[in-house]
């Protein structure tokens, strides 16, 4: 039975507050994630999928068997850090960015006579939105890429996501979006799957890292995406981590968010809409 602390001679349990608070530090010191800055709904459910599982019915029973378990940490971090995704997701954003946001920042590279090329994929979860643009690149700059000095940074705060993504290796269900001629250009078969080819990997730096915790490590920026993220955010945290755009995006800079996502209230006023719904935004020149 689960009996947390003992005040004035009596046993109690702790309230649901109490275990909260507790619970958010143990994730916070040995997990990396502060779970105050995601919606306190989503977090409840996410944790009512790990009560379930254990069948814990209190969320103070729960934290005793996670600080019992040290196997029920991983499982709490993996189902708070959904990691779904999938190749050129939402397709007509790729499109978008294919056809109107890269060639809009390579006349501005040659314009200015500027070689490098920086995108940053916050939120990467297995790498498939980064090789996804690393994709579009290649087909979009061809023999011209040699010109350029292209990099795509990678991030996420889960780590087994990253190992998956160094790997780039896929079973065929994560590439039903990505067309036969594309799949057989940049992906080689092995096994059961498909592995991406070495120029596709080489333009992509993976790394952990927690974007509300750390300081954002990269700027001047052509293009990031942050798509399926901010929809786990409290209010206040999406809008830090608009300003963070914001400033680490270069004049005429893309932001692609995720399609049930999108600028609200004074963020609104930081970038220009390029495609309403499939959130594109643009930094102002
Ligand atoms: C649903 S996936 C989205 C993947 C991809 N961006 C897409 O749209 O297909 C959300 C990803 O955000 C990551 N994430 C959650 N909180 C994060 C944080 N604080 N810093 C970096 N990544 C985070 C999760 O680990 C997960 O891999």
């Amino acid at each position: 039975m689960p009996r947390e602390s003992i005040q004035g001679g009596l046993i109690s349990t702790p309230t649901k507050g109490e275990a909260f608070a507790r619970l958010r530090d143990l994730v916070l010191r040995e997990g990396g994630l502060d779970l105050y800055q995601y919606r306190e709904r989503w977090v409840e459910r996410r944790l009512a999928v790990r009560q379930r599982a254990l069948g814990t019915r209190t969320l103070g029973a729960y934290l005793e068997a996670l600080q019992a378990d040290p196997g029920e940490l991983p499982s709490l971090l993996d189902v708070l850090t959904v990691n779904v995704s999938e190749f050129f997701r939402n397709p007509q954003a790729f499109r978008i960015i294919a056809e109107y946001a890269l060639p809009d920042i390579l006349a501005r590279k040659r314009g200015q006579g500027v070689s490098a090329l920086r995108l940053w994929s916050v939120g990467c979860a297995s790498g498939e939105e980064p090789y996804s643009l690393a994709i579009l690149l290649r087909e979009s700059l061809r023999e011209t890429i040699a010109e350029y000095s292209v990099l795509i940074y990678a991030t996420d705060v889960d780590r087994k996501s990253l190992e998956r993504a160094k790997e780039g290796f896929y079973p065929q269900a994560k590439l039903a979006q990505v067309p036969e001629a594309l799949r057989r250009k940049y992906f080689r078969p092995e096994g059961r799957g498909l592995r991406v080819r070495d120029e596709v990997k080489g333009m992509v730096i993976f790394r952990e890292h927690n974007f509300f915790l750390e300081e954002p490590t990269f700027s001047r920026l052509d293009l990031v995406t942050f798509r399926n993220v901010m929809i786990y955010l409290t209010p206040s945290v999406q809008r830090q981590a608009l300003d963070i755009f914001y400033q680490i995006l270069n004049p005429g800079g893309y932001l692609v968010l995720g399609r049930v996502e999108g600028l609200q209230g004074a963020a609104r006023e930081l970038f220009e809409p390029v495609s309403i719904s499939e959130r594109i935004y643009r930094k102002p020149l």
